[in-house]
């Protein structure tokens, strides 16, 4: 029986029918994620992930490409496991069903099912699904195609082994009702009990005739078992079962089982009646998430409408990608994958909230304090929000993800992030910064800060592994285990004054959508045609031409009226004259910048053909332009000699 501190979390195996697509690979990120958030709070953990190579569906697709079975799928494997790298996947064993540690176990297991009398021999007839290598009976076909995926199916007629399901069905439902847990979310397990339990459960056939790529029937030659019969027992086979000292006795039942909802009738069906024949405990949960999809639909490998991991890691970073996994699919729901969905979270979340707070609080403490980390002496506005705040953060993380909401969990840590720009945005540290007598206060907003980036990155290791290592590098803290540790999170002011502090990298430059836009989908026309792609316009990715620049419509506008939104800290509603009869209202969002009325009268540059937006119900039509710098501060751009409003500016 496994250990109350050890932790055993699976992935589906997937087929290496073709390079893996961002879907999969959300599987994945969240199980890593997860394991290295059990790994951080104490836990002994196992994770395991692989691939599972037999079957019709992989014997034709290399037939197609005219390779062995065997050399078709190791080529995808290695890619795989490439990608496994590159997404920073700690996976502690990785099991591929052509190994012989799975193979002679799984033949035993068939064995022992014939032998116990639970598989018997009998004529099959019936619909086959090769892309979900499932069988359905005539009544469960959807208007003649399979009910899961909408494809054709194949009339099979042979002679094959059944298993017997409906010896189990009772014992089945019965844990399902005394055990909530077992399904997660909850939401899934009607579907399950109502749609395939209660009507009653049909044997089901558990070997193959008419194709050889998989495991031989040990007692009946001709035959091969099923691919799912045959993929569901890796989660044992990997950690030994059967063999004397192993990592079985120690890890099952497995804690979490994470799959997709499309395959959770193999997993909370017939998966926990194998366990049973086997005399064995089930996992304690099968977690069925929900899915990426595109605009236009789902993903899958076989639809070819894929997108490419490895090409988004490469160019955003695994860190980015692998935040936007876990942040974009909501608990329980299906999230969208778009470019402009990504390079949107890449900029808010990760450039303008995470990257900001680092940047400016490390910019501060090398301006202020050349460097050494000041203590913390005088209290002062907002102090004891982001302190209470920063020592509740790891609570609420914890609780999201002992329910595999990772979504949840990194809302809850951005809380703590904003709460943290927030307070520099309370305390104007470059205010404090211009009276030597505030020079302490000034200290104590920078350690605090400082603590709570500290308190973040300890936080952020499950979710991003590669961040939080350079900051805690500027931060001083490399190498420093104890104060990265899940324990050092109940102790605010653990770090010490006088670390310390180096600034480097922005930790995330932020992206021109567009841009990303037009490279990306170049990128995409290169790999379908490397010749088109010239020197020239290597040279030139990223440059927007003279047409593009003129696209935007730039005047002089002069300021008439300011006043400020109520209930808003940062914005102003301003009406401009821009050489138009109308005058435009703009919302701009520099009221801790400026006092309303001494904008009155300044002329300044202005963005004339944006699209209108409403800004906290106030319309918005058009933009001042201003520059910020590193530590936050802001100016409005002015002209060098006076010129009328409506003035083009090119
Ligand atoms: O089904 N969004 O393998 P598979 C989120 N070999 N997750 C997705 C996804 C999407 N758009 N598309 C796929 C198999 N997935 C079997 C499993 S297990 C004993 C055998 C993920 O390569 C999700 O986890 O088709 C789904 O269950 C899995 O990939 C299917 O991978
Ligand atoms: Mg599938």
């Amino acid at each position: 029986m496994a250990g109350n501190n050890t932790f055993y979390i699976t992935t589906p195996i997937y087929y290496p029918s073709d390079k893996l697509h961002v879907g999969n690979s959300y599987t994945t990120v969240a199980a890593d994620a997860m394991a290295r958030f059990k790994r951080l709070t104490g836990y002994q953990v196992w994770f395991l992930t692989g691939t599972d190579e037999h079957g019709q569906k992989i014997q034709r697709q290399a037939e197609a490409a005219g390779k062995k079975p065997i050399e078709f799928v190791d080529e995808i494997v290695a890619w795989i496991k490439e990608l496994w790298q590159e997404l920073d996947i700690a996976y502690d064993d990785f099991i591929r069903t052509t190994e012989d540690r799975h193979m002679k176990k799984v033949a035993a297991i068939f064995t022992r099912f014939y032998e116990q009398g639970d598989i018997y021999k009998d004529k099959y007839e019936g619909w086959y699904c090769t892309p979900c290598e499932a069988y359905w009976t005539e009544r469960q076909l959807a208007e003649g195609k399979c009910p899961d995926c909408g494809r054709d199916v194949e009339l099979i007629a042979e002679e094959a082994y059944f298993f017997k399901m409906s010896k189990y069905a009772d014992r089945l439902l019965k844990h399902i009702e005394n055990n909530p847990e077992f399904i997660q979310p909850p939401s899934r397990k009607n579907e399950m009990v109502n749609n395939f339990l209660k009507p009653g459960l049909e044997d089901l056939c558990v070997s193959r005739t008419s194709f050889d790529w998989g495991i031989p029937v040990p007692f009946d030659q001709g035959h091969v078992i099923y691919v799912w019969l045959d993929a569901l027992s890796n989660y044992i086979t990997a950690l030994g079962y059967g063999e004397e000292q192993s990592n079985f006795e120690l890890f099952w039942p497995a804690d979490v089982q994470l799959i997709g909802k499309d395959i959770l009738r193999f997993h909370t069906i017939y998966w926990p009646i194998f366990l049973m024949a086997l005399d064995l405990p089930l996992p304690k949960t099968v977690f069925g998430h929900g899915w990426l999809m595109l605009q236009d639909g789902k993903m899958s490998k076989s639809k070819g409408n894929v997108v490419d991991p490895r090409v988004l890691a490469a160019r955003y970073s695994s860190d980015a990608l692998r935040y936007f996994l876990l942040r974009e699919i909501p608990f329980g729901q299906d999230g969208i994958f778009s470019l402009e969905n990504f390079i949107t979270r890449i900029n808010t979340d990760l450039a303008n909230d995470l990257g900001n707070l680092v940047s400016r609080t490390l910019t501060m403490a090398e301006r202020y304090f050349e460097g050494i980390l000041p203590a913390s002496t005088v209290a002062g506005p907002g102090d004891e929000e982001l302190r209470n705040l920063a020592l509740r953060t790891p609570g609420t993380v914890e609780q999201a993800m002992s329910e595999l909401k990772t979504s949840d969990a990194l809302a809850d840590l951005w809380l703590l992030v904003r709460r943290s720009n927030k307070y520099i945005d309370e305390n104007l540290p470059w205010e404090l910064a211009k009276d030597p007598a505030d020079q302490p206060r000034l200290g104590t907003v920078i350690y605090n800060l400082i603590e709570s980036i500290r308190i973040i990155a300890v936080l952020l290791k499950p979710f991003m592994p590669r961040t939080p290592m350079s900051i805690f590098e500027q931060i001083g803290l490399k190498g420093n285990s104890a104060l990265q540790s899940w324990d050092s999170l109940s102790n605010w002011g653990a770090i010490s004054p006088e670390t310390i502090i180096q600034r480097g990298d922005d930790l995330f430059p932020r992206l021109n959508l567009q841009a990303e836009i037009r490279e990306m989908q170049g990128e995409k026309a290169v790999s379908e045609d490397k010749e088109e792609k010239t020197a020239n316009e290597e040279e030139q990715q990223g440059l927007i031409s003279i047409d593009q620049f003129q696209q935007v419509d730039l005047r002089v506008a002069e300021i008439v009226e300011a006043e400020r939104i109520p209930k808003s800290d940062k914005l102003l509603k301003l009406a401009v004259l821009i050489g138009e009869e109308e005058k435009r209202q703009v919302v701009a969002g520099i009221a801790e910048h400026y006092e309303p009325a001494a904008l009155i009268g300044k002329k300044v540059i202005f963005v004339a053909n944006l699209k209108p937006v409403k800004l906290r119900g106030v319309q918005s039509q058009g933009m001042l332009l201003a520059a910020t710098a590193q530590d936050g501060s802001l100016s409005l751009t002015a002209l060098e000699r006076d010129m009328p409003p409506g003035s083009r500016i090119s």
